[in-house]
């Protein structure tokens, strides 16, 4: 990737997302790259990015990006797979620096692991509606010659009770029953968990789906990004990652989640107010 030849090992990594659900994606990340420096944006007070209007999303997601590039990042994940499926476009216009997706990485895993050549997947409104997967499945099937299924469907709940942390409850059972139920007669061998806040979700859909193997797209990206990064000399080595929360509503609740996704402590989040976002959108940077 050209884009990088100007950048520096040491510059560090721009991550985003409507709101703890990248961070699922970020676990990923530190797990391959252990030595890099991560700023996480987390957009808590606009969640959820899902039931909006494909124009709402794309102006958030350029928002985002023009606030991870005011760090002089060296690459953007978005870890939404409602903006990478919106705004991928827009957000590789407007950086200079590579931005990765969830989408095109959880299509080709997902591709080559199906053996019944089924593959189900769920995510927001936005994500089934943008039909971003059929897409993406379709492009790689035909070009390895395959003929592949794909049975989408949408579960906006989902997001609600990952960030409330409800998995546990029996109101989450009834839920997936109800949402997940018709994919057990269709054959499928693997769920794309085709939005980063369902893998908070994982207990309660492998519960629900217990023969069904389910794919993180957080892993399958942060692979790809670990993979440019190597190639493009870019990565930096180590075994102390650096990672810079940030988050536009109360630090409290993003601090405790943060800890449990990512496993070990983390410095205090520091909130940022949407209209400061909203300025640097409309300034660009
Ligand atoms: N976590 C996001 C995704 O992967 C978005 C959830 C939402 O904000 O609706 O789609």
């Amino acid at each position: 990737m050209s884009e990088f030849t100007q950048q520096s090992q040491t510059q560090p990594i721009g991550v985003f997302d409507s709101g703890v659900g990248g961070l699922t994606v970020l676990k990923h990340l530190i797990h391959s790259m252990p030595g890099e420096e991560f700023v996480y944006l987390g957009d808590t007070a606009r969640v959820p990015y899902g039931n909006k209007s494909p124009e709402t999303i794309r102006h958030y997601t350029r928002q985002c990006v023009n606030f991870l590039l005011s760090f002089d990042v060296k690459a953007i994940v978005i870890a939404c797979n409602t903006a990478s499926a919106l705004a991928l476009d827009l957000a590789r216009d407007i950086s200079p620096v590579p931005v990765i997706g969830m989408i095109h990485p959880a299509a080709v895993s997902a591709v080559e692991q199906s053996i019944t050549k089924k593959i189900g997947i769920i995510g927001t409104r936005a994500t089934i509606g943008s039909h971003a997967y059929e897409h993406e499945i379709g492009n790689v099937a035909e070009s390895k010659g395959l003929n592949i299924e794909v049975y989408a469907k949408a579960c906006p709940l989902f997001v609600p009770l990952a960030e409330e942390d409800f998995g546990q409850h029996p109101s989450a059972a009834m839920i997936a029953h109800e949402y997940l139920h018709e994919f057990l007669a269709l054959g499928i061998d693997i769920l794309v968990l085709g939005c980063t806040h369902y893998p908070l979700l994982k207990d309660l859909i492998g519960k629900t789906l217990p023969d069904i193997s389910l794919l993180d797209c957080g892993e399958t990206a942060a692979k790809e990004l670990c993979n440019i990064l190597q190639i493009e000399e870019q990565k930096q080595a180590g075994e102390l990652p650096i990672v810079r929360l940030f988050t536009t509503d109360s630090v409290h609740a993003f601090s405790s989640i943060a800890e449990r996704c990512i496993g070990f402590p983390l410095p205090d989040p520091i909130r940022i107010s949407p209209e400061t976002l909203e300025e640097q959108g409309l300034s660009g940077i």
